[in-house]
């Protein structure tokens, strides 16, 4: 946590948004739970904005109904506004500068802003210009009272749409004060992986391409994208996952050691294994990937009749650079695939003659770091079958992750980040465009239809 955080800096934040999925879904239980620990700011507005008509009244009405509490939640309540108004329209920016402009009156300070884009990514543009023209953006002293925003992925449809949004975003704000979202770098397994790797020395010696033979990522999830068609129509697996939470996944596993916990050390090491991941040709990428669509997709609403959108997809490469050269990579997930499975599955080389009686052969060894069905760290190893005989079976190591009473959910501890001011667990731009690199060629390679879509019945791809 950033040393300078103070509980009794006055704390303005602005939603984006206020009536859509994810502030029901995600912001609204981490803030009201963050709040229910004492962990914000004592002088504290929520605005929320939104299209919809509400009063700061009935919208009070409206999160209390979300978190199902009305007593209890009243302190945290009156905390929160409403300022109703279009993203694209100037007069919505115009009347919430106003509004800022009371607060930081009735306050007597410049207060902290910090404006959140809970919103679809392509209202990014006209919203930056909009909030630039306010002067929203500009803090109302040079030495007190910061200014953040926070989007949410996806960031851009490719390299080139991300590299003109952060050029916008540039000209508005400095990285420092930038926050973008993959709530996958906050889940507790994830952000454990550095601690299992650096803080331990057990296996830094065999972490490398001499010890490790592949890896291989599942995300699969069970549900399909009922609610959301227009939106996943227009992104596609391997954007909606792919592009950030798998490839996340893949630089925390493989990234070298940071030396230290510091948001820069730390960003920086997992840009450099992102920016390392091989460019892929439209060869490697015919033979090594498919994409395929569920059964059913296209009568969701809001998906189009003939949609070439991906629900599922898998790419297999190998890694090139020098710790990792040679090592096999998997990559896949999707929507509807029977269960939800999230994993990181790294097997091991046995490079020498098993010692493996009675027949010589077993599977090799396994780390599997696992979020979902539950959070856990499972070693796989074999050990002597208890008798006589000289026989082995598998065994496990496995640590559990308990849903402790301390466990933080992703979004709790992004936003108290994002007020606090510690980007670690927030993608520089650096990552993004790397990522995007590594996504591009796949997506050019099959909008060309070189590898085609074919097609899957619900559960079938998970067996
Ligand atoms: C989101 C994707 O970013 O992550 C969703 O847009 C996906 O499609 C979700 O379901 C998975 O997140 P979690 O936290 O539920 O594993």
């Amino acid at each position: 946590m950033a040393a300078s955080y103070s509980r009794t800096m006055p704390t303005v934040l602005v939603i984006f948004g206020a009536t859509g999925d994810l502030m029901a879904r995600k912001i609204v239980p981490a803030l009201s739970h963050l709040f229910a620990n004492s962990k914000l700011p004592h002088m504290l507005q929520i605005i929320g904005v939104g299209r919809k008509e509400f009063t700061d009244e009935s919208f009070r009405a409206y999160i209390a109904d979300l978190l199902r509490q009305q007593k209890e939640q009243q302190p945290f309540l009156s905390h929160i506004f409403y300022h109703q108004g279009n993203f694209d329209a100037a007069a919505t920016y115009q009347t919430l500068a106003k509004k800022l402009g009371y607060i930081d009156n009735s306050w007597r300070v410049c207060s902290n802003k910090l404006f959140y884009l809970a919103v679809p990514p392509l209202l990014y543009q006209s919203m930056f210009l909009n909030l630039e023209s306010s002067g929203l953006t500009i803090p109302c002293g040079p030495d007190e009272g910061w200014t953040r925003v926070i989007v949410e992925k996806p960031f851009g449809k490719n390299l080139q749409t991300a590299q003109g949004l952060d050029v916008l975003l540039g000209a508005l704000f400095k990285e420092e004060q930038i926050y973008r979202i993959d709530h996958y770098l906050a889940k507790e397994m994830l952000q454990n992986i550095l601690v299992f790797r650096f803080s331990n020395n057990l296996l830094e010696n065999v972490w490398n391409k001499d010890g490790i033979e592949s890896i291989v990522i599942k995300f699969f999830e069970e549900v399909g994208v009922e609610g959301r068609g227009a939106f996943y129509d227009g992104v596609g697996a391997l954007r909606d996952i792919g592009q950030n939470h798998i490839l996340q996944m893949l630089a925390l596993a493989t990234m070298d050691n940071p030396e230290s916990l510091t948001s820069d050390a730390v960003r920086q090491k997992r840009a450099a294994l992102l920016e390392q991941l091989p460019g892929l040709t439209d060869e490697q990428i015919t033979k090594g990937t498919s994409r395929k669509q569920y059964i059913g997709y296209r009568d969701i609403p809001g998906v189009a009749p003939d949609s070439q959108t991906e629900t599922y997809f898998n790419i297999n490469f190998n890694l090139t650079a020098k710790r990792w050269n040679g090592v096999q990579v998997s990559l896949e997930g999707g929507k509807k695939l029977g269960e939800t499975r999230k994993e990181i599955i790294v097997t091991f080389k046995h490079p020498l003659r098993c010692l493996c009686p009675p027949e010589g052969k077993h599977l090799k060894n396994k780390i599997i770091f696992r979020t979902e069905p539950r959070e856990e760290i499972k070693i796989i190893f074999w050990s002597k079958k208890p008798g006589l005989d000289m026989h082995i079976q598998q065994a496990d190591f496995d640590f559990i992750y308990q849903q402790t009473k301390d466990h933080t959910q992703a979004y709790e501890k992004l936003l108290l980040d994002c007020i606090t001011g510690n980007q670690l667990l927030f993608v520089s731009t650096e990552e993004v465009k790397a990522m995007w690199r590594f996504i591009d060629p796949i997506i050019t390679v099959w909008q060309k239809n070189l590898v085609p879509l074919m097609t899957y019945q619900l559960g079938e791809v998970a067996k």
